[in-house]
């Protein structure tokens, strides 16, 4: 069998699997991301989600022959440095507890903010439902998409200074 080739976080992986292999496991077992978790294996909890082509996908319930020729993006390729407001907002709110459920969450944070940048409480509750904290993070969760969201929004410009002597 070819091996199969996919787009990770810009980079090309050709990786020899069989073609049924959930992403996740090729993820975390092949490539060694293990920012993408693992938790029920069944598209109910939300701790693997990735994006795919940039909306929020469950890795664990998407076949790698699915995804070839595909933008993947992990938690990895966020950002480069952690400075994508999303993450810079969870550090502001210290938001993780044991930080199992919290690529997941983030990942479907960003897929949000990039929808709606400005999401309501019901946006925010809607995006996270699908998800499982079991440490029950959820009040500073949404606090911290508040937060990323107003990190992530264009600052106002200052007025131009008006010249000595001008017109006003
Ligand atoms: S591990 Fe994929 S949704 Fe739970
Ligand atoms: S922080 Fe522990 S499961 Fe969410």
């Amino acid at each position: 069998m070819p091996p199969i080739t996919l787009n990770v976080n810009g980079k090309a992986h050709a990786v020899d699997v069989d073609p049924q292999t959930p992403l996740l496991w090729v993820l975390r077992d092949t490539l060694n991301m293990t920012g993408t978790k693992y938790g029920c294996g069944i598209a109910q909890c939300g701790a693997c989600t990735v994006h795919l082509d940039g909306e929020a996908t469950r890795a664990c319930a998407t076949a790698v022959e699915d995804v070839q020729g595909r933008k993947i993006t992990t938690i990895e390729g966020l950002s480069a440095d952690r400075s994508h407001p999303a993450q810079l907002a969870w550090i502001a709110e210290q938001v993780p507890q044991c930080g199992y459920c919290q690529s997941g969450m983030l990942m479907t944070t960003a897929e949000l903010l990039k929808r709606k940048p400005k999401p309501t409480d019901a946006d925010i509750d809607e995006a996270i439902s699908g998800h499982i904290c079991r440490c029950g993070t959820y009040p500073r969760l949404r606090k911290a998409i508040k937060t990323a969201a107003a990190m992530a929004a264009p600052k106002p410009t200052a007025p131009k200074p008006v010249a000595k002597g001008a017109a006003r």
